[in-house]
């Protein structure tokens, strides 16, 4: 179904592109991504034919967690730009196509944010201190942590401070938790909400959207016990009840998605009913091995989950948080799990590269929205060997620097050039984060017009899928290892993941591959899309 601009239900079925605004481009040379550099480039997420673009965190912010330490959730970082120049890019961005999608974090603050600065000055039992979670610790002088709860970063949860009480942060000692169980934090998001959608936004991600309410009084963790203390609380629906009638009051109804790790897909779906989340990222698929029973398994499953409560599936390879997709399927164990992303787990490129491009097949196939990060049109590898002085994650810190971080997938991109900047930055500007030396061939400018590059694939391959890909799914008989489906409307895609080349169904005509096609079929690690009249659907 051709995209049309004005579809209010433009989002089950969107191309969205991942913006990490410090890593695309560098408008003003100083070695930063901005807003500058981001409305240049506008024209190319155009052509390449997507419907919306996320940006990752824009606002003020230390920079503990990659700008996810909000100081100021109104305003621009002046190293992006201005808060006009934001409303402007909205604008441009509109004006070819591409709807904004705004990262909004209400499970913590900064440390540096106002309200938090208040609750250290106005002490205990203040009610500044109530929009926090802070507490008195165990052990005879509150030496210990009010509770045994775990950091999703690693390590203790609570930070003491100068007076004696502890505060919660379930990331970074820099991002103290909200206590959402007060009005205040409620109403302030809700402003944050109306601020952005009235600016234009299409839309927000959620970040951490499992995570905001916790148990009252903050008790210990306990195994075996059905509910969570912190994670997936049955008091979150009512929050984004509210945040679903705010969305639905604008005259285009803005659309929420949900940040959600919650494994049990029935409890996944929940989020996702009518009055709730439009849609939440499918990190199920993104966690599977390049296994076509794994991933026929999450297909289905993903499918069987959404399908009740009438929400569209998302399907995702990577984002800012997690392995390239290169690396990981050029690796032994192609799981994406936070425990494998050791310094120097060997890995075949060759192969991981073709892995990703009949990947990307795969998910541009399936029915429901799709989310590419910067960097995957490229083929981009993880940055495996930055050097230990340049990383910044707080999860490389937090793991005692056994855990090389997330900072290996936000290196700057390359645009053009045979050497670092290449094109990111003006020549001669260091980026912040180093690029490595042998980027020259997968630069946007080397890559486009050459037909066997990933940058062409993902641009025939979204033009296709907005021209002519639609209506429902089914599998067609296929061998174990080889995943194959049709979509209502005669459009195939087989993906060969086992070792012996696979045939293609009888009358298919293939239209688009990952690689070459062989005489006896579809070569191993290949994906082909096809025309076939008979579905038998
Ligand atoms: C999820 C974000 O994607 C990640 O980058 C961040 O560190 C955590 N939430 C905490 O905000």
């Amino acid at each position: 179904m051709a995209q049309q601009p004005d579809r209010r239900d433009w989002w089950r079925d969107a191309a969205i592109y991942q913006v990490y605004p410090r890593s695309f481009a560098d408008g003003n040379g100083d070695g930063t991504g901005d807003l500058a550099g981001i409305r240049a480039r506008l024209p190319y997420l155009a052509e390449l034919g997507f419907d919306a673009v996320w940006f990752n965190p824009w606002y003020p912010s230390p920079l503990k967690d990659g700008g996810y330490d909000v100081a100021d959730y109104r305003a621009i970082d002046p190293v992006f730009g201005t808060l006009q120049e934001a409303e402007k890019l909205i604008a441009e961005a509109r004006d070819l196509g591409i709807r904004t999608i705004v990262d909004i974090v209400p499970n913590h603050v900064s440390d540096r944010h106002p309200w938090f600065r208040a609750a250290l000055a106005a002490g205990i039992g203040s009610p500044e201190r109530e929009l926090f979670h802070f507490a008195e610790g165990r052990g005879e002088r509150g030496e210990l942590p009010p509770n045994d709860w775990k950091s999703e970063f690693g390590g203790c949860p609570w930070t003491r401070i100068a007076d004696g009480q502890w505060y919660l942060h379930l990331f970074a000692t820099e991002q103290p938790d909200l206590n959402w169980a007060h009005p205040l934090v409620r109403q302030e998001h809700e402003e944050i909400l109306r601020f952005w959608f009235d600016r234009g936004a299409a839309g927000v991600r959620i970040d951490s959207a499992g995570l905001l309410t916790k148990e009252p009084g903050l008790p210990d963790f306990e195994p075996g016990v059905d509910t969570h203390p912190f994670v997936d609380r049955d008091d979150l629906h009512g929050i984004y009840r509210s945040w679903r009638a705010i969305a639905d009051s604008y005259e285009e109804p803005r659309v929420l998605i949900g940040e959600i790790w919650v494994p049990d897909t029935e409890r996944f779906a929940r989020y996702l009913r009518p009055d709730e989340l439009h849609t939440a990222f499918n990190f199920d698929f993104l966690a599977r091995p390049w296994s076509a029973a794994e991933l026929r398994a999450s297909i289905d499953g993903t499918l069987a989950a959404h399908a009740p409560v009438g929400a569209p599936a998302t399907w995702v390879l990577a984002n800012h948080d997690v392995t390239r997709t290169v690396t990981r399927y050029g690796r032994e164990d192609t799981r994406f799990q936070f425990a494998t992303k050791r310094f120097g787990t060997p890995t075949d490129l060759g192969l991981g590269l073709r892995r990703a491009r009949a990947a990307a097949l795969l998910s541009l196939a399936l029915p429901g929205s799709l989310y590419l990060y910067q960097g995957e049109e490229l083929g981009l590898p993880e940055v495996e060997d930055l050097p230990l002085s340049s990383l910044q994650d707080p999860m490389h810190f937090r793991s005692g620097g056994t855990d090389p971080g997330r900072d290996g997938c936000r290196v700057p991109i390359p645009w053009s050039g045979t050497l670092p900047p290449y094109g990111f930055a003006a020549d001669g500007t260091e980026p912040w984060l180093p690029q490595p030396a042998g980027w020259a061939a997968l630069t946007v400018a080397a890559q486009t017009g050459d037909p066997d590059s990933m940058l062409e694939l993902y641009r025939a391959a979204l033009h296709l899928r907005r021209e002519r890909i639609a209506g429902g799914f089914g599998w067609l008989p296929s061998a174990p290892e080889v995943l194959a489906f049709a979509r209502a409307d005669g459009f195939g895609c087989l993906v060969n993941l086992g070792e012996a080349p696979a045939a293609l169904p009888e009358g298919a005509e293939p239209v688009l591959s990952s690689g070459p096609l062989a005489e006896d079929g579809v070569p191993s690690d290949t994906a082909v899309w096809f025309e076939i009249l008979d579905t038998r659907l």
